[in-house]
């Protein structure tokens, strides 16, 4: 057992009992026995993990798959204390049936809150609305943010290191601001611990048409559409929207999809367009593992500007122009071949008017460019037709980098 949580969860417990147990209470009350004694200064990690695999007096464990693990330190019947290591992982958008406060013991991450406009319930399971950012921060080592549950913490963390360690002091349940939603911006909110095992079953027999190449793939699921319900039919196109791409057939069935429901469906193809964006830049933080450069996805998948993008940068580096930070970050990421060069998900050929040693300098000079905004194009630019330069911008746009190119 744990001797400086245990201390810090008694300490929290006789202050937390003397407000009668008041949930109002219970997130500044977390934040400021953190802020007192906090973790990251006065807690050896190696010495922690080294006490929980040998010491058996141990508090009861959940059996949550969140978190890379998840260990409780300390538990009462009102709260507990959990310790979450992740080493690959970042949260999805959420909210909570919990409250308390949070604490980065070990690493960094980039916080970000946002809000949930015109929110419209179409199943106690999924609604539809409007996602926004309100903020967006570097949380370094050290730093406490309070949860309070339901829609008023909607927030995403990204991780930067690995692994990187927070704790959660948090009460075990709060009534009534259920359900634990995940938010796909910009417009769809869904509760990811609902099972809904026919829709469950039925994606796994598409699974089945799509691994045998089946002929009537897309027939099959143009009748599913024209005849489900929203969420599942949402839940469909959630699931193929890769496997139709691939075929090409994404366009007509999305149009049955708002075809079928309206103004209600008005967001889909936006939200599903993004969340396909977010998982490849997701998917990258498997092999790329250096702290810069998992810095940099973390604002490409979650900055909503350019400008958002260099104000974070700037601010974590703040002795180089955030341009030039950037540019530096996609020089170390380009893959530079006969073919052409490859940017994370951006791929130009080989462009024939260009002597092939200034063909990199071209790519990046675009980026520069755009980037900036500049009116006049750099002299490596110059002999690019209008096409040209049009065509370069659109690689820039449809790609991961798309937000550092409005
Ligand atoms: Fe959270």
């Amino acid at each position: 057992m744990n001797t400086f949580f245990s201390e810090l969860g008694r300490t929290i417990l006789d202050r937390w009992k003397r407000e009668n147990f008041s949930l109002a209470k219970f997130p500044e009350l977390a934040r400021a026995a953190l802020e007192e004694s906090p973790p990251a200064t006065k807690v050896q990690l190696a010495a922690l993990m080294r006490d929980f695999l040998l010491d058996e007096e141990q508090p009861l464990q959940t059996d949550s798959d969140f978190g890379e693990p998840e260990i409780v330190v300390y538990r009462h019947p009102r709260f507990y204390i959990q310790l979450l290591f992740w080493m690959d992982g970042t949260t999805a958008i959420h909210q909570h049936e919990f409250s308390g406060a949070f604490h980065v013991m070990h690493g960094s991450s980039i916080h970000a809150h946002y809000d949930f406009d015109k929110p419209r319930s179409v199943t106690p399971y999924l609604r539809v609305g409007n996602l926004k950012m309100k903020d967006m921060q570097l949380l370094e080592t050290g730093r406490t943010v309070p949860i309070v549950s339901g829609q008023q913490t909607i927030h995403s963390l990204f991780h930067l290191d690995s692994p990187s360690v927070t704790v959660v002091v948090r009460t075990q349940h709060d009534p009534g601001t259920g359900p634990q939603l995940n938010y796909l911006p910009p417009h769809v909110a869904f509760d990811p611990h609902f099972s809904d095992t026919l829709t469950i079953r039925r994606k796994q027999l598409l699974d089945v048409l799509e691994q045998t190449e089946d002929a009537g793939y897309v027939a099959l699921l143009m009748e599913m559409i024209a005849d489900l319900d929203f969420e599942r039919g949402f839940s469909i196109l959630y699931h193929c929207r890769g496997y139709l791409q691939q075929l090409d057939q994404w366009k007509p069935v999305i149009r049955a999809f708002v075809k079928k429901h309206g103004a209600l469906a008005g967001g889909v193809e936006a939200t599903l367009k993004e969340d396909a964006r977010r998982t490849f830049i997701r998917s990258l933080r498997s092999t790329i593992t250096e702290p810069e450069h998992r810095f940099f996805l973390a604002l490409l998948m979650n900055a909503p500007t350019r400008d958002d993008v260099l104000m974070l940068v700037k601010q974590r580096f703040p002795k180089e122009a955030p341009v030039d930070t950037v540019l530096r970050w996609v020089t170390e990421l380009a893959d530079v071949s006969d073919e052409g060069i490859a940017i994370l998900d951006a791929t130009f050929p080989t462009a024939p008017e260009v002597e092939s040693e200034s063909q990199f300098d071209l790519i990046l000079s675009a980026l520069d460019h755009f980037m900036k905004r500049g009116k006049k194009l750099p002299a490596v630019m110059r002999n690019l037709t209008a096409t040209e330069v049009e065509e370069l911008r659109a690689t820039f746009a449809g790609s991961a980098l798309g937000v550092l190119t409005p």
